[in-house]
């Protein structure tokens, strides 16, 4: 017998970040002082009134519950969605799954065929071509500019549509420039979304994570005639500290959320009951340390942008949200460093690791070279000794 893996994985390329990440760890092992840049998730503890939610349930809840959820967390996230985005839902219109990567893992299974299109600006989060491809579906990556916000225009969408296109993923704020759509923006794009009939898949997990007063709109709250081929993503994850709990769910016409809901009846069956209980409390309970998280993380931001700013040939536009700096470091390009040249941002990112003891993610990995993503969900005092170590760096190049 020939052992071998199916196609589908098979095909499936190697993380870029893995190379960086298993170099930061060499280092690190060594003794050298490596600062990660690289993590996706807030470095708070999750609030305490949600951990206390989760205690008193696991004297409760040990059996399976309803596959998409139990009722209190799907009418917590009907509220709480109806605050936010000022739509309502049924019940019948949420599905709730172990975080919101297996929601959009989900979605991909029930929505794409093989050859069908899938439209995902660029820089896009990793997960969503890879998904896509998993269930034989061609990403069509549309390039966004960092002159005009990352944010992509209804002209370049209209241009990308085609007869294949089967659903567009939009991700605002985004991972990983920290870009959010105006209201003026969502209201130009569903001008152009109208004109199609695909679906519309908008992921909202930093809708809460914005800064400076950003007035953060959802687009279905812009464009709720779009509802019936609208999915709307979210979850507790980097709101409320929560990212090892795996809650995130779908806002969906019922069909859709049916047919997740299906599918996942055939594989996690419900996610973990102390977990959706622990999410009531997040939805539910005091919002302060929201308040408090996002608080530091506007701090973080403003000293991050304003340090990358100050460092000759690098430069980073003011992200609106989510927890990610993307500057722009082609200012570096062509310049050396110990006799060896800097081609492009892995080169960067790889030399900034060895040099600056700083692991940050090459942008190529999202589709965008000549980028670094910088997160700043990190302390204040790793996020100066790293912008001083690579501005020490910067220096030094010939
Ligand atoms: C843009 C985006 N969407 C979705 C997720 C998934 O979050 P989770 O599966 O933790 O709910 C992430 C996490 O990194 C993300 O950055």
């Amino acid at each position: 017998m020939t052992f071998e893996l199916a196609s589908r994985v098979r095909s499936m390329p190697p993380s870029a970040t893995l190379a960086i990440t298993q170099r930061a760890s060499e280092l690190a092992a060594a003794g050298h002082d490596v600062i990660g840049f690289g993590v996706g998730q807030p470095d708070f503890v999750t609030p305490s009134h949600i951990l206390d939610a989760a205690r008193e349930a696991l004297t409760r809840s040990s059996g399976y519950t309803a596959v998409r959820g139990i009722g209190p967390l799907l009418e917590a996230i009907r509220d709480e969605s109806l605050r936010r985005r000022r739509v309502a839902h049924d019940t019948s219109e949420i599905v709730v799954s172990v975080g919101a990567k297996h929601t959009l893992f989900n979605l991909a299974m029930v929505l794409y065929e093989p050859g069908d299109e899938v439209i995902i600006p660029a820089p896009y989060w990793v997960s969503y071509p890879a998904q896509v491809e998993l269930f034989g579906g061609v990403p069509k990556i549309v390039e966004t500019h960092e002159a005009d916000g990352f944010r992509l225009s209804p002209d370049a969408l209209r241009a990308a549509v085609s007869p294949r296109t089967k659903a567009i993923i939009l991700c605002s704020p985004s991972n990983p420039t920290g870009a959010a759509y105006r209201r003026e923006d969502l209201e130009a794009l569903a001008g152009a979304l109208r004109e199609g009939d695909y679906w519309i898949l908008t992921d909202e997990i930093y809708g809460e994570l914005v800064y400076d007063g950003f007035d953060q709109v959802s687009l279905l709250e812009v464009a709720p005639d779009l509802r019936d081929r609208l999915i709307v993503v979210d979850g507790v994850s980097k709101t409320y500290a929560m990212t090892g709990w795996r809650i995130g769910w779908a806002l969906a016409p019922a069909a859709v959320a049916k047919a997740v809901d299906k599918v996942q009846g055939q594989s996690t069956t419900n996610p973990t009951a102390v977990a959706q209980h622990a999410a009531v409390a997040a939805l539910r309970g005091d919002k302060a340390p929201v308040a408090a998280m996002v608080a530091a993380f506007a701090e973080r931001r403003r000293a991050i942008v304003d340090g990358l700013n100050a460092i000759d040939g690098i430069s980073c536009r003011e992200p609106e949200g989510a927890f990610y700096a993307f500057p722009n470091v082609t200012g570096l390009l062509g310049r050396s460093a110990g006799g060896q040249v800097l081609t492009d941002d892995l080169a960067v990112g790889k030399w900034l690791l060895e040099t600056a003891g700083c692991a940050l993610v090459p942008g190529t990995e999202f589709g965008a070279p000549g980028f670094l993503r910088m997160s700043y969900a990190t302390s204040m005092d790793n996020i100066e000794r790293g912008l001083a170590k690579i501005r020490a760096a910067v220096a030094e190049l010939g």
